[in-house]
């Protein structure tokens, strides 16, 4: 453990994110994890863009950092837009791709140059930030690549290739997606035994023979061949056979989650307090759960990208309604597309003794909170892992990416899930009943807190899998 003055003989780390809070929050918790327990110097790149809104959500100061643990950003090459607009993935995917090398190169070059920074002795960017390994390349330093997906959405993007080559996707027309082309069962995925087409991630859902996230995910994925390691925030316990079988096909990986429950010895006030959200956390929403009976609220929260159409948001209401269960959800403002969310007045009316209604909450002290017996969720992996950290079983609503994925394993390996494929009301409120007061609810939380003891098992020295693993990573690659 390291308290660092700003000196020239430290190793010092550059900290690459994908330019969304679903990457943003476990690079940042890579980046501390780097500094307190790796002694590293951090250099952490955000875009123009997620700096604006990182000052706006959290005050002009929020960004200062620690003379050892810096700011700094490169432009997305997006055009200027409004600091609240929902970001367009395929676009910013391209644009990264095709535009951030040469402000990263000039980046290290100033970096590299400054007088009070140590040199830059390797990089740890985001599995779809690949452009840094040409930058890493130059300088003849380590480069590590952070999946931020599970395990096993990062092994289905690596079997893209392949799935266009047996010709399994693209879909032949739209019709493929309701006449039961999606089940066809897939067999031949490294280290996983049951899967359907349509537990892959959701890019495979195109009909069109160039689609551009496909291209770019195939691209990523065999780019990762030329990282110095991989690291995947998921624990060996978790995903044992998938983490098994990319040894014959990847870089070393390091398998270091939950990263939540590795900082949980960090004793640096000053770097706990650093965030990174990009939008103004609500603090009502734990004095609200203080006043509630363990195990009985269900939170609803669909992650930072989701968008929903406006039917879709009025079933989710009127299924917690009817479900009479208690209930804090949260509603990003641009949760609905195109439109600002309204909700039923009837709805507000007939729910406001035993509903909280937020536009953004800390997640990870919520679903801590003794009161949360359930969690709704899109199935983005932070959320998963923090529900598995914390011992949350969940109702799935996949929305993209790997989340069907995710979605898949813990409906049917990790059972702590019940999927929702169509969000109709009726649907919502027998599985928000199951959830919380039904048989195989109790057997989801269950298995939920046997889940929640291996995660922390993992995270927890000196033998947990994670804990070990992160040692391995400072000392073989990194240091
Ligand atoms: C997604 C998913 O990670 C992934 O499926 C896909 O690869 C693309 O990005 P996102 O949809 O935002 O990200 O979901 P998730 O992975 O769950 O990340 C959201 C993060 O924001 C979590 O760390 C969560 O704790 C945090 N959050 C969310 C809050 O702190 N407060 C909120 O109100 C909502």
């Amino acid at each position: 453990m390291c308290s660092l003055g700003t000196t020239k003989n430290v190793p010092h780390v550059v900290c690459v994110p994908y330019p969304a809070q679903g990457h943003i929050n476990p690079m940042l918790n890579i980046a501390k994890l780097l500094h307190f327990k790796g002694g590293f110097h951090v250099t952490f790149v955000n875009t123009e863009y997620n700096h604006k809104r990182h000052l706006k959500a959290r005050g002009p100061d929020s960004l200062n950092g620690l003379p050892t643990f810096r700011f700094e950003t490169i432009p997305d090459g997006l055009p200027e837009s409004n600091v609240d607009s929902t970001q367009d993935i395929p676009s910013l995917c391209e644009s990264t791709r095709k535009t951030c090398l040469p402000h990263f190169k000039n980046l290290l070059s100033k970096l590299n140059d400054a007088l009070d920074t140590p040199p830059v002795t390797c990089i740890v960017s985001d599995g779809v930030m690949s452009f840094t390994l040409d930058a890493a390349q130059e300088l003849n330093i380590p480069q590590v690549l952070f999946w931020t997906t599970s395990a096993c959405g990062f092994m289905c993007y690596a079997q893209y290739r392949q799935l266009m080559e047996k010709g399994l996707t693209p879909l032949k027309d739209w019709s493929d997606m309701t006449n039961g082309y999606l089940e066809t069962p897939i067999d031949w995925v490294p280290g996983i035994k049951e899967i359907r087409l349509k537990d892959l991630p959701s890019f495979i859902r195109t009909t069109d023979p160039n689609d551009p996230m496909i291209e770019f995910m195939s691209r990523e994925c065999q780019r990762a061949q030329k990282a110095s390691a991989i690291i995947l925030n998921t624990f060996d316990a978790l995903e044992h056979d998938v983490l098994e079988a990319f040894s014959s096909i990847f870089p070393p990986i390091y398998s270091i989650g939950p990263l939540n429950l590795l900082l949980k010895d960090v004793t640096n006030e000053e770097l706990n307090s650093i965030g990174s959200n990009l939008w103004k956390e609500d603090s009502k929403c734990l004095k609200w759960l203080n006043n509630k009976e363990p195990n009985t609220v269900v939170y609803v929260n669909f992650g930072s990208v989701t968008v929903m159409t406006k039917e879709q948001m009025i079933e989710f209401a009127w299924g917690l309604s009817n479900s009479k269960k208690p209930f804090l959800w949260v509603i990003r403002p641009d949760l609905v597309a195109g439109e600002n969310a309204v909700l039923p007045l009837e709805f507000l009316e007939e729910t406001k003794d035993r509903g909280l209604l937020s536009s953004w909450c800390l997640q990870g002290e919520v679903l801590a909170h003794s009161a949360i017996g359930g969690f709704l969720t899109h199935s983005g992996w932070n959320s998963t892992l923090e529900s598995v950290c914390a011992g949350v079983p969940m109702i799935c609503w996949p929305f993209f990416a790997e989340q069907q994925t995710n979605c898949r394993f813990c409906c049917n390996e990790w059972e702590i899930g019940l999927e929702i494929e169509d969000a109709k009301r009726d649907k919502i409120e027998s599985l928000v009943k199951e959830l919380l007061d039904g048989e195989k609810g109790k057997e989801m939380k269950a298995k939920a807190l046997q889940w929640k003891k291996l995660a922390h098992n993992a995270a927890s020295g000196p033998h947990g899998s994670s804990f070990m693993n992160l040692e391995n990573l400072f000392r073989d690659v990194l240091l």
